[in-house]
């Protein structure tokens, strides 16, 4: 039977962490959401409910059984640090980052990494004793909790080293309505699903459009 967690702790309070917090805690999940700043949460706070909390990074990584890392990718080895690595030993880590590279506000991100290196490698490099599972980077943080979009739902791509870590993302992604849900290979495989990320944002600033996602069609 696919383990689900009962608490969830959330490294990263900025889109992201605002949004899944809220879609944890309205699935019926304890939520903590860690912060160098946790009173810029006040507003989260409140929309939120009952099933969400806000503390510093240690305090949410400490209370999670279950573990997200949703941080600007060049401050997430020392949100990791700050947090204590020991708090994510043992535990499932979902991975959300893209390792973006913004030179200018007016132009694409740069990846800041290539083949065969990614974010999610890394993360698993820096948390040996976690299973770390790469999802949901290649969709808006607004659609993350609520897949339906104008035009169709869009498909979900994971990847990580542990098949049962997997299935409790899945199970977690499914209770949102995710139906189409690919399983591409251990953590190396993140390097794709991260550049399909990349191809997300470069199509966005193409046509000045930030709600789309991808769907893979089939015969
Ligand atoms: N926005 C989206 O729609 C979207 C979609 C898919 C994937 N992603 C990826 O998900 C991640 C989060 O994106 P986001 O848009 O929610 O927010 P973001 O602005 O990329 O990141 C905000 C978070 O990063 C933390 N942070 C920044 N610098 C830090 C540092 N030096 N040390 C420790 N923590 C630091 C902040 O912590 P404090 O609270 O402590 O300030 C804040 O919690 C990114 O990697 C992004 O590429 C975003």
């Amino acid at each position: 039977m696919t383990q689900l967690p009962q608490r969830i702790g959330i490294i990263g309070s900025g889109a992201v962490g605002q949004a899944l917090g809220v879609g944890f805690a309205k699935s019926g999940y304890q939520v903590k959401i860690g912060s160098r700043e946790p009173t810029k949460l006040k507003d989260w706070t409140k929309q939120v409910g009952p099933n969400g909390l806000v503390g510093s990074n240690t305090e949410a990584a400490n209370f999670g059984d279950l573990l997200v890392i949703c941080t600007k990718w060049s401050g997430t080895e020392n949100a990791i640090t700050i947090a204590g690595k020991e708090h994510f030993a043992n535990k499932v880590v979902l991975d959300v980052t893209n390792p973006l590279v913004v030179d200018s506000p007016t132009l694409p991100p740069k990846p800041g990494f290539g083949y065969p290196n990614s974010a999610g490698k890394t993360i698993q490099s820096w948390l040996p004793k976690s299973l770390v599972v790469k999802a949901f980077n290649s969709v808006p943080a607004n659609y993350m909790c609520n897949p339906t979009l104008q035009e169709g739902q869009p498909d979900l791509f994971i990847a990580g080293n542990d098949d049962t870590a997997k299935k409790t993302i899945t199970a977690l992604a499914e209770q949102w309505g995710w139906k189409s849900i690919h399983d591409m290979g251990d953590i190396t495989q993140s390097y794709l699903i991260e550049d399909l990320a990349m191809l997300w944002i470069r199509w966005g600033f193409l046509n000045n459009h930030w709600t789309h996602a991808f769907k893979l069609l089939k015969k």
